[in-house]
């Protein structure tokens, strides 16, 4: 666990001399909320420079700089006349501004706020703007340690409050606290607020004690955002189905790691599974019968990749893969192309699209196309490592609930003739997780 962790902060460490790495890193995760107004952190402004025509430098009181363009200055106005109060939506309307605007006047306010006036043009009137130090000082571009230069403000209009993610493998989710009690979920504001909070952390988290009834899925989902509807509808039940044409999860087979519908233009951003039925000999009284659910967390599979081979890491984050599906019941196809490793700018993995029964073969030059397949072995070699996943029996009333684009699911083969397994699931969007998650962590 630990190597992982300093893997990821390894990452986020910057080159930057005027902005040491933990504050990069705190770029990264903090944003205020609008109900709130951020803490001043002391920034001063000691100089603002007219660069030239469509140019300032602010320089602050740490000697950092950041020049700022002067058509992105007036578009950023923060005023209520620029900007709803509300709903922050822009009310500037930027088409009518001229692209070679300049100050007619700046200057330093109260050693901590540069006010612009502005000259009129066209229907647009003369306008007043100003920015505080704090705000400025955020759009300072930091470098990363593999040559990135990133913005990454901290206001909400920009960078979402997420917490520092933690990558795992089998010991130390099984050491990890995850779970939390249904009735505590559905009636308190924290607990909520705590699922998301292991939601964006690990990924994952179980819901003990979810009543056993069909379409509950559906109401654990719709506490924390709208439900999602695919090909299967509002649900897809995983139930054993005699009809030998059965999709593979409807049969006792093996489900090798995969995230959901790979093959979708977006694929849905967080998974519900909710057992009702279970696979477990201590409930159903066969001992191997199978049945056993397993969750691997992708992003610690691709970091290992990443440290281990960089060279198929980069393979895997730059060629397309295909995805499809021949949805036989409604008679069409779906299909999108995904890498399987997506990385931001900043080089933090952000999705991973991993399912060997969606997966086609990828159209590549044929000199690309073993050293793609080299790459996609060594992943998915690491996938199958024991070592990696956290294998359980999800029990009647337990729900688990994880980001499909981060942590991979399958299970291991069992005997229908001597268990009945039964799990229904649903669908819903990633960024509401991380929304609620913003909201509760502010107003909760
Ligand atoms: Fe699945
Ligand atoms: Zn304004």
């Amino acid at each position: 666990m630990q190597r992982f962790v300093s893997q990821i902060i390894r990452r986020l460490k910057t080159t930057s001399p005027t902005l040491p790495f933990y504050q990069a890193h705190i770029l990264s995760i903090g944003v205020s909320n609008k109900n709130v107004r951020p803490k001043s952190t002391g920034v001063k402004i000691t100089e603002v420079l007219h660069i030239h025509d469509s140019q300032l430098r602010v320089v602050f009181n740490d000697n950092s700089s950041c020049d700022f363009s002067n058509i992105w200055l007036r578009d950023s106005c923060l005023c209520s006349k620029c900007v709803h109060p509300e709903t922050r939506q822009k009310l500037v309307d930027v088409t009518s501004l001229d692209i070679n605007i300049q100050p007619s006047k700046f200057y330093i306010k109260g050693a901590d706020k540069l006010e612009i006036e502005w000259p009129s043009f066209g229907k647009e009137k003369k306008h007043t703007s100003v920015f505080s130090a704090d705000w400025l000082r955020e759009f300072l571009p930091v470098t990363t340690s593999d040559g990135h230069v990133l913005i990454q403000p901290r206001n909400n209009m920009y960078t979402r409050k997420r917490p520092q993610r933690i990558l795992w493998n089998k010991n130390p989710i099984e050491e990890t606290k995850v779970s939390v009690e249904y009735s505590d979920l559905m009636e308190s504001k924290s607990v909520l607020k705590q699922t998301t909070e292991l939601l964006l952390t690990y990924g994952i988290a179980l819901i003990r004690g979810v009543p056993i009834k069909v379409s509950q899925t559906v109401e654990v989902g719709k506490r924390f955002a709208y439900i999602r509807e695919s090909g299967h509808g509002v649900t897809s039940d995983i139930i054993q189905n005699p009809d030998p044409n059965a999709h593979l999860e409807s049969t006792g087979r093996k489900l090798t790691p995969h995230t959901d519908l790979t093959y979708r233009e977006r694929s849905p951003g967080a998974l519900l599974l909710h057992c009702l039925h279970s696979a477990d000999p201590n409930i159903v009284g066969h001992d191997k019968a199978g049945g056993k659910s397993l969750f691997i967390d992708g992003y610690a599979i691709a970091e290992w990749l990443r440290d281990n081979h960089p060279d198929h890491f980069n393979i895997l984050c730059s060629t397309p893969v295909p995805f499809s599906l021949f949805d036989a019941e409604r008679d069409r196809w779906y299909r999108a192309e995904w890498p399987i490793i997506t990385t931001n700018k900043a080089g933090e993995i952000q999705e991973i699209h991993y399912s060997s029964i969606s997966f086609r073969a990828p159209l590549l030059p044929v000199e690309e196309t073993k050293p793609f397949y080299l790459a996609y072995q060594t992943f998915s070699s690491k996938i199958t490592d024991p070592s990696m996943s956290w294998t359980l029996y999800l029990n009647p009333g337990d729900l688990a609930i994880f980001h499909n684009r981060r942590i991979l699911h399958g299970r291991e083969s069992f005997d229908p003739n001597k268990v009945f397994r039964f799990l229904q699931g649903c669908y819903v969007d990633w960024d509401e997780l991380e929304a609620l998650y913003e909201h509760l962590h502010v107003n909760v």
